[in-house]
């Protein structure tokens, strides 16, 4: 039987990166996966390893809106995410971070 946690992580960001290989729309359309490695970096050179999680997930559902990235357990969803909007990513993660302190 599964063992109930309570989440190890501050935040989880969840970096959609599904590709349908231009099939129909998804999120590896845009800068997704170099959304991620960028946000991967960021999280390491701040010293936030530990408190936020930086995860590649696959297609959550709203593929119209994307690329996507969710941030967990806050409700916040970036739709249209381009490689520049990481740095505002990173300043809502802060936020959360300074809220939880
Ligand atoms: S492909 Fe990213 S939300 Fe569907």
């Amino acid at each position: 039987m599964a063992e109930k946690q309570t989440m190890p992580y501050v935040c989880h960001v969840l970096v959609c990166t599904n590709d349908r290989h231009g099939e129909r729309k998804s999120c590896a359309d845009g800068d997704n996966p170099a959304v991620r490695k960028q946000l991967k970096d960021e999280v390491k050179k701040r010293g936030w390893l530990g408190k936020v999680r930086v995860s590649q997930c696959g297609c959550m559902g709203l593929c119209a809106g994307g690329p996507n990235v969710a941030v967990y357990p806050h409700k916040i969803w970036f739709a249209d995410v381009r490689l520049e909007d990481v740095g505002g990513i990173l300043d809502t993660i802060q936020t959360l971070l300074d809220d939880t302190a």
